[in-house]
């Protein structure tokens, strides 16, 4: 199947995938069938056999996956075999938070800035990288060349930065930001995080189940 036709609702599963399977090779196991993996997972055999078929199927019949290769090659179609070069904009409550708790390199990313117009934050240290004054942006942006900026400023000052970062080069954005990209350039992505939106399922979810009880 053609990549440009794999669902986004595969591609969102994809991740679960690679850190379940992460978690079976943690525990000394190698392989797997789709009907345990499915069990472990929540989902339907044939949902797994259907996923991983989008990419070429990776299982063997009778014998079921190897997990350290179906890890890899997922890894693979992820992209996290490839170092993106990342900046991070707002080194406030969320931006010390993701700087400091998430392992970018294991996911293709290599953080390699801070940006902050506080201040008392520039020249602060974060997991051993320097805020920079966002002043310094440009100059730093012509010399290292990120691709990816993630977002953790206010809406308002994302959507006066985000046309400017674009100018710089940045061709990708890890948007915490609440602010509605625009995009005239086709070749920028956006991947939007509201955790909110996630809350709000959970609020879904415990009404439906009150109003049945
Ligand atoms: P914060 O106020 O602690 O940090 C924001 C930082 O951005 C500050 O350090 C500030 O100096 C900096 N900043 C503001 N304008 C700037 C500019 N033009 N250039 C460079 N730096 C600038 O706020 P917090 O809690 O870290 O949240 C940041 C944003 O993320 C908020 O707007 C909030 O609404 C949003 N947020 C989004 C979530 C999500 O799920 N998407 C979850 C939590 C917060």
């Amino acid at each position: 199947m053609a990549k440009d036709s794999i669902s986004k609702l595969v591609i969102r599963r994809l991740p679960r995938y690679y850190r379940f399977l992460g978690d079976l090779d943690a525990m000394g196991i190698t392989k797997i069938s789709s009907r345990e993996l499915s069990e472990r997972m929540g989902l339907t055999a044939s949902q797994i056999r259907q996923d991983l078929n989008c990419f070429g199927g990776f299982g063997q019949q009778g014998y079921g996956y190897n997990i350290l290769d179906l890890r890899h090659e997922i890894g693979k179609i992820l992209g996290l075999n490839v170092e993106n070069k990342a900046i991070l904009i707002g080194a406030g409550n969320l931006g010390k938070a993701i700087a400091s708790h998430l392992n970018f390199e294991k996911m293709g990313f290599k953080l390699i800035g801070i940006f902050d117009n506080d201040p008392q934050l520039i020249d602060t240290k974060i997991m051993d990288i320097k805020v920079s004054d966002i002043k310094n942006l440009e100059m730093f942006c012509e010399k290292h060349k990120p691709d990816v900026a993630v977002l953790c400023i206010p809406k308002s000052a994302a959507n006066l930065l985000s046309e400017k970062l674009i100018s710089y080069g940045i061709s990708a954005f890890w948007n915490f930001s609440h602010y509605d990209f625009r995009l005239s350039n086709q070749n920028v992505i956006v991947e939007n995080v509201h955790l909110g939106d996630s809350l709000m399922v959970l609020s879904y979810n415990l009404r439906e189940r009150n109003e049945k009880q």
